[in-house]
């Protein structure tokens, strides 16, 4: 596909965009807030639910307190949980089967991304229960109102409980891929930093880049970013830069929590319009072939895909940098501090710089998937060929020794 068909697109689309209806989920927020959900459920109508949620979760005992408050406000309720981290076609399935069976009418989404985007999905088959999950992905191929739906996130990174998207694996193929469309966000979400408290240091850590790398790729986009995206994706960066390493290591700071909880709901919103790039292009496709979680993917991408942009991001890098009060003489310089944070904030949390899993045999593939996912629809900032994401690749599996 041609750079200059990519950037007609794109222009097209931000015309587009201003009758999309990008819309935020009316939210409660705070310590303590999930308590405030049944009544919240009754007062929309909720009678019927099915609580899509993860088997960690349900071992942990997470839902529990919420499940008891349902049964004590008299809403009926189903548990949907068997969903991986990387959620796949038949997980969906296997949840609107319950959905269907339990004669539900609403949905409460409690977890990660996995969940809510399971949950997101299983509506959009309530609305259209003779198509595929696979006929459904791409943009603006819901556009019919889910039911009721609340999301409760229990990580901070996806941001899904306000997004337009859902990242789905069709079974059997191994294909991530993306239902994008404003019919799919959360109608209603709960903020509940008390929720988070018990993340391990490592899904902190992974979660939390993938909500800077929502608002980076945002940021860096421009194109379709209005001053609202813009502004709620540089607040999503301050408020990764003043907590992340603070909840990393210590999961029980509280106002560390919060402020990572919003940081990842402001960058949900800011890419929800602006869109997301080439980190998360490529990064499914690992969460894909490899199940690698999608955080981890993020992390390892993101530097590399900004080294590799070079000069076309340094201005709007700049202005994050800025926005952090980082130092440097111009730009460039500024730019690669931003970078330079990133690398090293990834050090200090003991993550990978590079990713090992790729097999020579998958490149072909895995350069098809993020090209198709990406091309034309994302404003990046340099359009790439398939020699770029092979550079990009070689990069990532055999990164330069660290300085
Ligand atoms: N819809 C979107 O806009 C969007 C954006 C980015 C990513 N995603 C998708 O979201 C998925 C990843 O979501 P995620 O990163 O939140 O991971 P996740 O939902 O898989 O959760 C990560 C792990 O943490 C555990 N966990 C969750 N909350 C916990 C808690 N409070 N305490 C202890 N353990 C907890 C989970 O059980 C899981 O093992 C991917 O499939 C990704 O593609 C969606
Ligand atoms: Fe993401």
């Amino acid at each position: 596909m041609g750079k200059i068909y990519c950037r007609v697109f794109q222009g097209m689309m931000k015309i587009g965009n201003y009758f999309m209806g990008y819309r935020m989920p009316e939210y409660i927020e705070g310590p303590g807030s999930i308590r405030r959900l049944p009544a919240m459920m009754k007062e929309k109508g909720a009678q019927n639910v099915l609580v899509v949620t993860g088997p960690v979760l349900m071992k942990l005992g997470l839902p529990r307190k919420l499940l008891e408050e349902l049964k004590k406000a008299g809403i009926k309720y189903a548990v949907f949980n068997d969903i991986g981290v990387n959620p796949t076609s038949n997980d969906v399935e296997a949840g609107y089967k319950i959905y269907k069976e339990n004669n539900c009418q609403a949905l409460v989404a409690f977890g990660g991304g996995a969940p809510m985007d399971c949950a997101k999905a299983i509506g959009a088959r309530v609305v259209h229960p003779s198509k595929t999950v696979a006929q459904l992905q791409g943009v603006l191929k819901v556009r019919k109102k889910l039911p009721l739906f609340f999301a409760v996130p229990t990580t901070s990174g996806t941001g899904s409980e306000t997004t337009v998207a859902s990242v789905i694996t069709i079974s059997g193929t191994h294909r991530k891929a993306a239902i994008n469309d404003p019919a799919i966000i959360p109608g209603y979400a709960v903020l509940d930093p008390e929720l988070t408290v018990g993340l391990p240091p490592f899904v902190t850590a992974t979660t939390g880049l993938d909500a800077l790398c929502h608002a980076v790729e945002a940021y860096t986009n421009h194109t379709y970013c209005t001053k609202l995206e813009n502004k709620l994706a540089k607040d999503a960066v301050r408020l990764i830069y003043d907590n992340l390493l603070t909840a990393f290591q210590d999961g029980k700071n509280l106002e560390a929590r919060e402020n990572m909880q919003r940081a990842s709901f402001f960058a949900g919103r800011a890419f929800t319009r602006g869109c997301v790039g080439y980190v998360h292009a490529v990064g499914h496709t690992l969460g894909g072939l490899y199940g690698v979680p999608h955080g981890l993917a993020m992390s390892v991408i993101l530097p590399h895909v900004l080294r590799q942009f070079g000069p076309a991001v340094y201005k709007r890098l700049s202005e994050l940098a800025d926005v952090c009060g980082m130092q440097g003489a111009d730009e460039r310089e500024k730019a690669l501090a931003f970078i330079e944070w990133i690398e090293q904030m990834k050090q200090d949390m003991d993550l990978p710089v590079g990713a090992d899993m790729i097999k020579d045999g998958d490149i072909p593939q895995i350069i098809t998937w993020a090209m198709k996912e990406a091309n034309p629809l994302y404003p990046v900032p340099v359009v790439w060929d398939e020699a770029d994401f092979r550079r990009l690749i070689d990069t990532i599996r055999q990164p330069a020794p660290e300085k």
